[in-house]
C-alpha cells in the first residue's frame, strides 16, 4: 500500500542549494526516513548518479523502498546505524562520495507510531530506532531499572532538565512500574507540575530517546568518519533539532577547519593537526517563517555545512 502522508523533508531547498548534487555524482543519505531528501537528490544526480540510503529503522527502509521504487537501479538501501558508515561504504565500494546528508532525530512516522517516542501518542516505552536490536535497552528498561543517579544524569545530560535530580528521586521513590508512554506522561505531570508542561515532557522524552539510541556518540563518531570518507570538495550537511546535537556539529566543523589545535600558550605547534574541512555556513541555516508555518517540525531545525579540503 502506498502511503501519502510522508514526512515533509525539512530545509529541502537549502539542502539542494548547499549540497549541490550534480549529474552522475554519488551521495549518501545517512538518515533516509521516508526518503523525501533522497528523492530530490536522486533527481539532481540523474541519469547515473548513485545514492546510498541508510536508516536504522526497518519500517523506514520498507516504506522508502516502495516510494523510491522507480529509482531502484540508482539507490542502495542499507538497514544499519550510521556509526558504521566506514564499513558500509567499504563493503559497497561506494566511491567517490560527493556529499553526505544527516537529517537527525525522528521522522513523522516514528513520532506517530506506538513505539513511545512522543508523550502525545500512547505506546509502549520502546524508543529504539532499530526495533530488532537485542543488545539495546528500551526506554522501559531504562526508566524502570536505572539507579537514581544514572536516571538523573540522563535527564540532565540529554534533556538539559534543571531539576533532574529531584525528578529522578521522585520517579524512583514512587516504586510503581511505568508500563507505557501514557504512564510516564501522567507521572511526570503529577510529580513536577510546571507551567510549561509540554516543553518539560518533551525534554524528558528526548533525554530517554537519546540514551536509548546512544545518539550523541553516534553523531560524534560518524562526523569523524564522514570527514575522512567524503571526496575533495564534497560536502557534509547536518540538520539538527536541539542544541546538544548542534553543539557537536559546530565544534567538530570548527576543529576540523583549523590547522593547529594546540592551546594558545604553546608558541609552536606540536599537534601537527591539519585542517580537513572548510566551514560553509558560519551561522546555521534555519527555516523561513513560511516553512515553519507549513511544517512545525522545521521550527527547531539548524543546518550546518562543511566542505572537504
Ligand atoms: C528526521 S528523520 C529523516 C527524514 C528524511 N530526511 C525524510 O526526508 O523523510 C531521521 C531518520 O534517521 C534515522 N536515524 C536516526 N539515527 C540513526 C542512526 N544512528 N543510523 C541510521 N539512521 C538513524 C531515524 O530512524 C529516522 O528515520
Amino acid at each position: 500500500m502506498t502511503k501519502n502522508n510522508y514526512h515533509i523533508p525539512v530545509l529541502s531547498k537549502e539542502i539542494i542549494e548547499y549540497l549541490k548534487p550534480k549529474s552522475n555524482q554519488n551521495f549518501i543519505d545517512a538518515t533516509l526516513g521516508d526518503g523525501g531528501h533522497s528523492l530530490t537528490i536522486l533527481e539532481k544526480i540523474k541519469p547515473d548518479g548513485q545514492l546510498l540510503a541508510i536508516d536504522l529503522d526497518q519500517e523506514a527502509i520498507k516504506n522508502a523502498s516502495e516510494r523510491l521504487g522507480k529509482y531502484k537501479n540508482r539507490i542502495t538501501f542499507i538497514q544499519d546505524n550510521f556509526i558504521n558508515l566506514e564499513t558500509i561504504v567499504a563493503k559497497k565500494k561506494f566511491f567517490p562520495i560527493n556529499g553526505i546528508l544527516f537529517d537527525l532525530g525522528l521522522s513523522t512516522a516514528q513520532l506517530q507510531s506506538s513505539r513511545g517516542f512522543s508523550f502525545q501518542s500512547p505506546g509502549k516505552l520502546d524508543m529504539r530506532f532499530n526495533e530488532i536490536a537485542n543488545d539495546q535497552k528500551t526506554a522501559y528498561q531504562i526508566i524502570n531499572q536505572s539507579r537514581q543517579d544514572d536516571l538523573a544524569k540522563i535527564f540532565k545530560d540529554y534533556g538539559e532538565i534543571r531539576n533532574s535530580r529531584m525528578l529522578a528521586r521522585k520517579i524512583i521513590a514512587q516504586k510503581k512500574e511505568i508500563k507505557n508512554a501514557r504512564d510516564l506522561t501522567n507521572l511526570v505531570k503529577n510529580l513536577t507540575p510546571t507551567r510549561n508542561e509540554n516543553r518539560y515532557l518533551a525534554q524528558v522524552f528526548q533525554s530517554l530517546r537519546i540514551a536509548v539510541n546512544n545518539e550523541l556518540k553516534n553523531l560524534s563518531q560518524t562526523l569523524i568518519d564522514s570527514a575522512q570518507l567524503v571526496h575533495r570538495q564534497g560536502r557534509i550537511a547536518v540538520i539538527s533539532y536541539h542544541s546538544l546535537e548542534d553543539r557537536i556539529v559546530k565544534n567538530f566543523f570548527r576543529q576540523e577547519s583549523k590547522d593547529c589545535l594546540c592551546p594558545p600558550e604553546i608558541p609552536k605547534c606540536q599537534c601537527e593537526h591539519k585542517a580537513s574541512l572548510k566551514i560553509i555556513t558560519k551561522k546555521p541555516i534555519i527555516s523561513t517563517q513560511k516553512e515553519i508555518k507549513n511544517n512545525s517540525k522545521s521550527r527547531s531545525a539548524k543546518l550546518r555545512i562543511a566542505e572537504k579540503l
